[in-house]
């Protein structure tokens, strides 16, 4: 018996199933859709009353996302359901996190307070998190940091042959040190300088000592895919193997996939915290662990 009920913003219902069967949860029944003008439609059909509801919604692509979020967070809490919790396994707005130039929005924040304001709990893996140590210097609710540095490591021992992890910049080596430490692998960590929404220059890898080995760029998000496009050229120009590319979080910006593999990555894997083809590293088991631990209802 389960007092525990599971929604699913759309784009999130692999995810969400395979939770609900983990977690034996009830699913909840919901119509979230659009009027014809564009706006957001949201009915609650189940009854949420003193129990906990749980929305599962990944964060890609957020501006497409966050009014549906809103609407059944707050009509969820009007018909009794409490505590409600947001699983985002994608965290969206964690990069624009100071002023890079005068008069910019911190997005980070007001995205924090926004968030803050309707949801009563929060369970993310791995945020871009950068400039700040934790969520909670953003955040005011409950926050749940989970990483996926174990799974990372795991896949690496058992699919890639004397691996060499590169991490394309200093924010990079927090999970790269990790995941090479767990997984008894040599790793170097590159220098970044972004010039634009989509120029990097990233320095030049001191790979000669590991010729044989094969390169494994890892980075928490690929987005645009240049910083490892970019990087995939320095390797190439050493002679090194096609590197093998893992990504945390697959938000892929237009074709950032496709250019990716053209570069010459050998391969592109990523968790599924964002549905994507390249999705090989699975996240639900840890975040099925993490909802059992943090809620007072589910059994
Ligand atoms: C930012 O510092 C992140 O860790 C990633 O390196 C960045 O988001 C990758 O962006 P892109 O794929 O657009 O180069």
């Amino acid at each position: 018996m389960s007092n525990c009920i599971i929604f699913t913003i759309p784009g999130n219902e692999v995810l969400a199933n395979s939770l609900i069967k983990l977690l034996h949860a009830d699913p909840g029944d919901a119509i979230i859709r659009h009027f014809p003008d564009g706006e957001t439609y949201v009915k609650v059909n189940s009854n949420v009353h003193e129990k906990e509801a749980i929305i599962i919604c990944s964060l890609h692509q957020p501006d497409d996302k966050i009014l549906s979020l809103y609407f059944l967070a707050q009509t969820l809490k009007e018909f009794g359901a409490f505590p409600v919790t947001l699983v985002v396994p994608y965290l969206a707005y964690m990069r624009q996190d100071k002023r890079f130039t005068d008069g910019e929005c911190i997005s980070s924040d007001l995205f924090a307070r926004l968030l803050s304001s309707f949801v009563d709990k929060l369970i993310t893996i791995d945020p871009h998190l950068h400039r700040r140590i934790s969520l909670n210097e953003i955040y005011s609710i409950h926050t749940s940091v989970l990483h996926v540095s174990h799974q990372l490591s795991k896949w690496i021992k058992e699919n890639i042959q004397q691996p060499l992890l590169i991490g394309p910049d200093s924010e990079s080596e927090q999970w790269v040190s990790k995941v090479a430490a767990d997984a008894n692998v040599p790793y170097i960590i590159l220098e970044k300088i972004r010039k634009g929404d989509r120029n990097v220059k990233v320095s030049v890898p001191q790979v000669e000592k590991y010729k044989e080995y094969t390169p494994v760029l890892v980075d928490d998000i690929i987005s645009t895919a240049n910083t490892m496009i970019e990087t995939i050229g320095h390797l190439k120009k050493a002679g090194m193997k096609p590197p093998v590319c893992i990504g945390i979080h697959a938000v892929f910006a237009a074709k950032a996939y496709d250019k990716l593999i053209k570069a010459g990555a050998e391969k592109v894997i990523t968790c599924n915290t964002i549905t994507h083809p390249s999705n090989a590293i699975y996240i639900d088991e840890l975040l099925g662990q993490e909802i059992c631990k943090n809620s007072f209802v589910v059994d």
